[in-house]
């Protein structure tokens, strides 16, 4: 049997094993998942040793990473296989049809928790090297894999982990599944993510809540200011407005903004997907220019005073909320970090204290647009899904794409499988099952022409 025949008979066992993977609710963001990681994380490397990929699982500072390879000459090319076995919270769970980790397939979707971001995407890759130890075919390319469980939660213990294991992690090139098409059959390929700052805010007023009758007017209330604060963060035409906020941004080239005006764009469709009533933002630039090739500023969440039943007069004593900012090159997320704290700090008026946690986070990053890797890349996924890939960039953060390159020198192909009504993040996640199957081919189409490439 040769490995693309593999692949046609075992269908059935695939989803198997991707519903099996997703049945562990491996939620990196929350301590009473810990557990739930660590099953994860030695299922996953039980797994690949079971089909033939030396495994085991390695600590960090944080969740453990399953690392495993078939290494099998130093005369053949080496793929490094990035991805995650961790996954986003599935509240709010009324929202779901179905119960977040127990898979199920209902219109040609897997749904699921992890569906596409990043497991389904994840074991295409697997699978494919599965074909090949399963049928006895010689494997034309080392490979190692690299799958982590913090990325949903930022990464942060990766870099050191890959900086204390640089030699074990050499390779020529790096293959992440774990972003999307551009659309319905129009597979991709992704050539810049953008990066993430994290901060939060705090600002803190009176020492309790007091009664808002006896003390309102004359002590500030500090959701009033926090929200005020907030306010400020924008201007008018919805510009971040931060002091230098945009100093390092590398302005969009006329010859990528011909190649996003270039791809089909409907925005009455992209709206209709999002459920919102119309288009904001930077009028400077189109939708596709914005989400990008700009950065932006979103508070993520808001927390203060009193939400309970019926009312509460209150000054709440404090007010607090969480911001990301997405970054693009060649913004730095310390920098930006240090340039919102200022900011804040300079607005927020005197009368209350205000605290503002720098969490860092990680650079957009640029990958290259030619060369004999993106070739392999595009004939891969034309074997695999029968159309050419487009090129394009996405929103979204990896941040490890970043290390890779500053600290082991090596490129990464992002290939994506998803589609952006996937539901990544929200209620009812799903991947469908072509797209699922296209993945697992064009992996496997990836091997062999990745093998015939020097680099
Ligand atoms: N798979 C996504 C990244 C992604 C999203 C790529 C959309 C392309 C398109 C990844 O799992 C993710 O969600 N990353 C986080 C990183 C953050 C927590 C540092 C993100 O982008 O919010
Ligand atoms: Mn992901
Ligand atoms: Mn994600």
């Amino acid at each position: 049997m040769i490995p693309k025949e593999f692949l046609d008979a075992k269908k059935q066992n695939r989803l198997d094993d991707l519903f099996h993977f997703l049945r562990f609710p491996s939620v990196s963001a929350k301590s009473e998942h810990k557990k739930d990681i660590l099953a994860c994380a030695e299922w996953l490397a039980a797994h690949l040793n079971k089909i033939g990929i030396k495994s085991r699982i390695m600590p960090t500072g944080g969740h453990p990473v399953v690392y495993g390879e078939v290494i099998s000459s130093p005369k053949k090319v080496t793929i490094l296989y990035y991805g995650h076995y961790d996954v986003q919270p599935p509240e709010p769970l009324d929202l779901w049809k179905t119960t977040p980790f127990e898979p199920l397939v209902e219109n040609g979707y897997i749904i699921a928790r992890g569906a596409t971001d990043d497991k389904g995407q994840l074991m295409t890759h697997v699978k494919a090297i599965e074909a090949y130890l399963a049928t006895k075919t010689d494997l034309p390319v080392n490979v190692k894999f690299l799958i982590e469980g913090e990325e949903e939660a930022g990464s942060e213990n990766l870099e050191k982990f890959i900086k204390n294991n640089a030699a074990l992690l050499k390779a020529d090139i790096v293959v992440i599944s774990d972003s999307g098409q551009y659309g319905k059959n129009r597979p991709a390929v992704t050539y810049g993510l953008r990066g993430l700052a994290f901060v939060e805010v705090k600002v803190t007023g009176p020492n309790r809540d007091l009664h808002s009758g006896s003390f309102g007017g004359s002590i500030a209330n500090p959701i009033n200011v926090l929200a005020k604060v907030i306010s400020l963060l924008h201007d008018e035409n919805g510009k971040v407005a931060i002091d230098g906020f945009y100093d390092d941004v590398l302005p969009l080239t006329d010859w990528e903004r011909r190649q996003f005006a270039g791809l089909p764009f409907d925005e009455n469709e992209y709206l209709s997907k999002t459920g919102a009533r119309g288009l904001f933002g930077d009028k400077d630039y189109t939708v596709l220019e914005q989400i990008w090739g700009r950065p932006t500023l979103d508070v993520n969440g808001i927390t203060g005073g009193y939400q309970g039943e019926g009312g509460k007069t209150i000054i709440p004593s404090w007010a607090s909320c969480k911001i990301t900012m997405r970054l693009v090159a060649d913004q730095d997320p310390n920098d930006i970090c240090e340039k919102i704290e200022k900011y804040i700090k300079k607005i927020c008026p005197d009368y209350v204290y205000c605290e503002v946690k720098k969490h860092g986070g990680a650079r957009g990053v640029v990958v290259p647009t030619d060369g004999p890797w993106l070739e392999a890349a595009g004939k891969a996924i034309k074997t695999g899904f029968g159309v050419e890939p487009v090129f394009i960039k996405e929103g979204g953060s990896i941040p490890v794409v970043g290390t890779f390159k500053e600290v082991l020198g090596i490129d990464t192909l992002l290939l994506g499988w998803g589609q952006s009504d996937d539901n990544a993040h929200s209620p009812n996640e799903r991947f469908a099952l072509a797209d699922f199957e296209r993945g697992c081919y064009s992996a496997l189409a990836l091997i062999d022409e990745l093998s015939k490439t020097k680099g």
